[in-house]
């Protein structure tokens, strides 16, 4: 099965399991799906589930649930990055943000419902008790005080004060490269691959995010915001890779990742190689 497919079963369970919230409350419920609904490049779950459809095909099903967690952690970081106190940023995914739609109370809170319902899927996944408690393990490491949260933090209080190259370095790993390494080290945790290769993986993911970051900021000062889906020109505040080098230079950092990746992708078994190779290739090549 390739990548297309598997979104696409991604996208099935997901308008399926997202919950339908019972209440008097006006909006709550339409809120609560509406940013997760919108799309977006589903990325991570990606990550997650092509890992365990070469290393372990018949725990796909399983393993979706936590693909549905991961994405709604994403997703509430979005919600919450949007907000006027972060980027202050009315489109997302091509839609309003839910600050705009509704108000800062709902974004904050849907945000927060997002997150903790991330922990909730997990929890109730159909797999050992010992394989969930790895991935909420991860999963609240790299979302959390020792990787988004924390790059989040400084992204935000260094906006118009510059970092050197190893700062810069140290934002982008916590804000986007780790939530992304975990993906692959959760898919790995599923599969129930050693040690070793779990960790080879997310170091693997930790060049690949920063590949990510570089492209996002690439974005931004490249595509419009009805190609991006979501304002653009919009880092010069910020420390962005394209703040800091220069386009040309953000362009290089992007070509010596690249290079960085292929070279470990060599180190991986042939078939993982293979489906992450073609990740690459789909997100970053073209
Ligand atoms: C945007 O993430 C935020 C970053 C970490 C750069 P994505 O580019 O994955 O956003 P969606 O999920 O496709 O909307
Ligand atoms: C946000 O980075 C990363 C998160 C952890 C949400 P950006 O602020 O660059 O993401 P965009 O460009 O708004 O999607
Ligand atoms: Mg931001
Ligand atoms: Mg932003
Ligand atoms: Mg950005």
């Amino acid at each position: 099965m390739n990548s297309y497919s598997l979104i696409e079963r991604f996208e099935h369970f997901l308008s399926e399991s997202l919950p339908r919230v019972q209440s008097f409350h006006p909006h709550f419920d339409k809120a609560l799906r509406e940013m997760v609904d919108v799309g977006g490049k589903r990325f991570r779950p990606l990550l997650l589930l092509s890992v365990v459809e070469v290393e372990a095909p018949l725990l796909v099903d399983n393993a979706l649930h936590v693909a549905l967690g991961l994405e709604i952690m994403h997703t509430y970081s979005l919600i919450h990055d949007d907000l006027p106190c972060m980027d202050d940023a009315p489109l997302r995914r091509g839609h309003p943000t839910l600050h705009v739609s509704y108000d800062e109370t709902t974004a904050v809170l849907i945000g927060d419902a997002l997150n903790t319902h991330a922990f909730h899927l997990i929890a109730h996944a159909p797999l050992d008790a010992s394989v969930r408690i790895e991935l909420v393990s991860i999963l609240a490491r790299d979302a959390g005080v020792y990787g988004m949260v924390l790059g989040q933090a400084i992204d935000c209080f260094f906006e118009d004060k510059k970092l050197d190259l190893e700062q810069l370095r140290f934002l982008h790993v916590h804000k986007t490269a780790k939530l992304i390494a975990a993906s692959l080290a959760m898919g790995a945790v599923i599969a129930g691959l050693d040690k070793t290769i779990r960790e080879h993986l997310y170091a693997f993911g930790i060049t690949l995010g920063l590949l990510f970051q570089v492209q996002d900021d690439i974005i931004d000062a490249t595509l419009s915001s009805e190609e991006a889906g979501k304002p653009t020109m919009n880092d010069g505040h910020k420390n962005s890779f394209v703040t800091l080098l220069g386009l040309e230079g953000a362009i290089q950092q992007k070509t010596a990742l690249l290079d960085t990746l292929d070279a470990a992708l060599e180190q991986l078994d042939a078939s993982l190689a293979f489906r992450l190779g073609h990740i690459i290739e789909t997100y970053f090549k073209r």
